[in-house]
């Protein structure tokens, strides 16, 4: 049960023309979650990720952290080990499931999981010091959602404060590669984007203290609420 200091508004309803699209990602993360936490360029890969995201959030111990899109939970318990009080949502069940039980096997006890919608988020404004989203901005299916989840974070987000958020990047090097946008197995959706793209859209909600390419196929970007 969320404590009532963080609680909510009504989550508004899905828009028609997206919904088919978040189902299905809804539902493939659902299916995914064992082949999720056995991707190990994931692992590899967060030995640089968690460290630079904890760089950018500047978590301390008095600290309420907002984690949207927790999956699993990869990085779910390390953040909590460094905040007073955490709040981590996905709107994957499954997902928030498995996570729930690495937090158990880890004695983490300052985690609320919560089942929800990025672009709907249902908490009050301003009540978090931190907040940090990774490699979930990218599998939001229309440039008007994305809009809407970066709005909704930096809503969330107390003036003063710090968010972290990486995405997929679509760098010189990706051209080459990859589609700019398309389906992953299941029908996840992603969208792949270059500096300018992700900059400008943290910029309309965020002052953006810098964007950094993360291993090639990320970008991770440092904000903060003024
Ligand atoms: C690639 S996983 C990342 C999970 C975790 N942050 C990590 O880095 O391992 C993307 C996650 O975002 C969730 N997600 C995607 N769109 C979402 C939305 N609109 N609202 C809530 N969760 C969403 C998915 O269910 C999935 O768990």
């Amino acid at each position: 049960m969320l404590p009532s200091h963080l609680q909510t508004q009504e989550p508004e309803h899905l828009s028609d023309t997206t919904v088919q699209q978040k189902l299905s990602e809804m539902a493939a993360r659902d299916a995914q979650v064992d082949d999720y936490d056995k991707m190990w360029h994931l692992n590899l890969f967060g030995k640089v990720e968690i460290p630079v995201m904890h760089l950018c959030l500047g978590l301390s111990s008095e600290h309420i952290l907002l984690e949207g899109g927790c999956g699993t939970g990869r990085m779910t318990r390390d953040f909590a080990m460094r905040c007073r009080e955490q709040v981590s949502v996905d709107f994957s069940w499954e997902s928030l499931r498995s996570c729930a039980e690495k937090l158990r096997r880890g004695g983490i006890t300052n985690v609320h999981l919560v089942q929800a919608d990025l672009c709907h988020l249902p908490f009050k404004t301003e009540r978090f010091d931190r907040v940090v989203s990774c490699q979930v901005l990218e599998h939001i299916p229309s440039e008007e959602l994305r809009e809407l989840a970066v709005k909704e974070l930096a809503r969330a987000l107390k003036r003063g404060g710090n968010l972290a958020l990486s995405a997929y990047q679509y760098s010189l090097l990706m051209q080459w590669f990859g589609e700019k946008e398309g389906s992953h197995d299941g029908g996840i959706y992603f969208y792949r984007f270059t500096r300018d793209e992700f900059s400008d859209l943290m910029a309309r909600y965020l002052q953006v203290d810098g964007i950094i390419g993360a291993m090639v196929y990320h970008y991770i970007a440092r904000c903060h609420k003024n």
